[in-house]
């Protein structure tokens, strides 16, 4: 465990040093995301953020936060829409020309998402729509941006690292066994194993996949409508509050993750406090190569996706 003085302590330290670091963040438009983009404004003494979302009118008040925290900052806004294979791929060359051959980019950062309580929602890809937030999206902005990263370069996941579970093999996007609890065990697996594919053809970068804990954001409200909707924001939510982490300490523990030597290269499978498991079950498919199983079935996904 990184205890949390230990945590501002590194980032403080981040001042300090002759750090410029350019970051990628997508779905830091608000909660884990939007926490650990303010953290990176607050430390790194020259932030290069693009951040990838899809209303800018929406986060005008934030960028403007954003630079008042920051004024050596640079901030970028693109607007997309980041559910389709397609899309993710002209953000990406939109991006990678915004920031210039010249430009590495340290840290890709992920946190899109929302939990569907309505079932299966097949989008134009032919993929679950919140699926493909939380999973393919991610690893195809990491497809296309990882050849513009920086030597010891960084890829986070922020979704349930340590969380891994079951999957279902002859099903792997979940067309035909969709739920929410296998959805989160299976997309927690494939993620990383996925990373642990990437780091092996890779291994100056590091691929972390962290479960943020319970962490005061808004999602399950905010994922949910009608009557469960409101359960969730004005019940459920203030109760679980009670044990959540505050955003701002969510934000401050995935900048530590971002900066910190301590996760340099290889494959992260990281708690909520920065402690690395390996579950059982993640143990046994990495020992029979799904690895390469899982991204080679994420290639054709994208395939599929790019022909319809
Ligand atoms: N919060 C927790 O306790 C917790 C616990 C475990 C795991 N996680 C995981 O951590 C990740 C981040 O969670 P969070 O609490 O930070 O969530 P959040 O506050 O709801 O933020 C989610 C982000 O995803 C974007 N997003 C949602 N739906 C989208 C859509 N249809 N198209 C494009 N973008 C969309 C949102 O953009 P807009 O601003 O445009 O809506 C926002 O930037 C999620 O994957 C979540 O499952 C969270």
């Amino acid at each position: 465990m990184v205890a949390i003085s230990e945590v501002r302590a590194a980032n403080a330290a981040l001042k300090g040093s002759r750090h410029a670091l350019t970051a990628v963040f997508v779905g830091a438009t608000n909660g884990i995301g939007l926490a650990t983009l303010q953290a990176f404004a607050k430390h790194v003494p020259r932030p290069r953020a693009i951040i990838v979302g899809r209303s800018q009118a929406k986060f005008a008040p934030q960028l403007e936060t954003l630079k008042q925290l920051n004024p050596n900052g640079d901030f970028t806004f693109l607007e997309a829409d980041i559910s389709l294979i397609k899309d993710i791929d002209t953000v990406c060359q939109t991006t990678l020309t915004r920031l210039g051959d010249a430009t590495k980019i340290d840290i890709l950062f992920t946190s899109q998402g929302y939990i569907s309580f309505v079932g299966r929602e097949t989008n134009a890809d032919g993929l679950d729509n919140s699926i493909s937030l939380r999973y393919y999206g991610r690893m195809r902005f990491a497809q296309n941006l990882l050849a513009h990263l920086s030597p010891r370069g960084r890829v986070i996941s922020v979704l349930a690292g340590g969380k891994e579970g079951k999957i279902i093999e002859d099903d792997l996007d979940l067309e035909r066994n969709y739920s929410i609890p296998q959805s989160a065990a299976q997309f927690a697996s494939m993620t990383t194993l996925s990373f642990d594919h990437l780091a092996v053809q890779n291994p100056d970068i590091s691929f972390i996949h962290v479960y943020p804990g319970l962490v005061s954001t808004g999602l399950l409200g905010r994922s949910a409508t009608g009557v469960l909707g409101y359960v969730f924001r004005y019940v459920l939510e203030p109760i679980l509050g009670l044990f959540s982490l505050k955003a701002e300490e969510s934000g401050e523990r995935m900048l530590y993750c971002g900066a910190s030597e301590q996760y340099a290269k290889g494959s992260w499978s990281l708690d909520w406090d920065g402690a690395a498991k390996e579950e059982k079950v993640l143990k046994e498919y990495r020992e029979k190569g799904w690895a390469e199983r899982v991204w080679e079935h994420n290639q054709r996904m994208f395939e599929r996706a790019l022909a319809k």
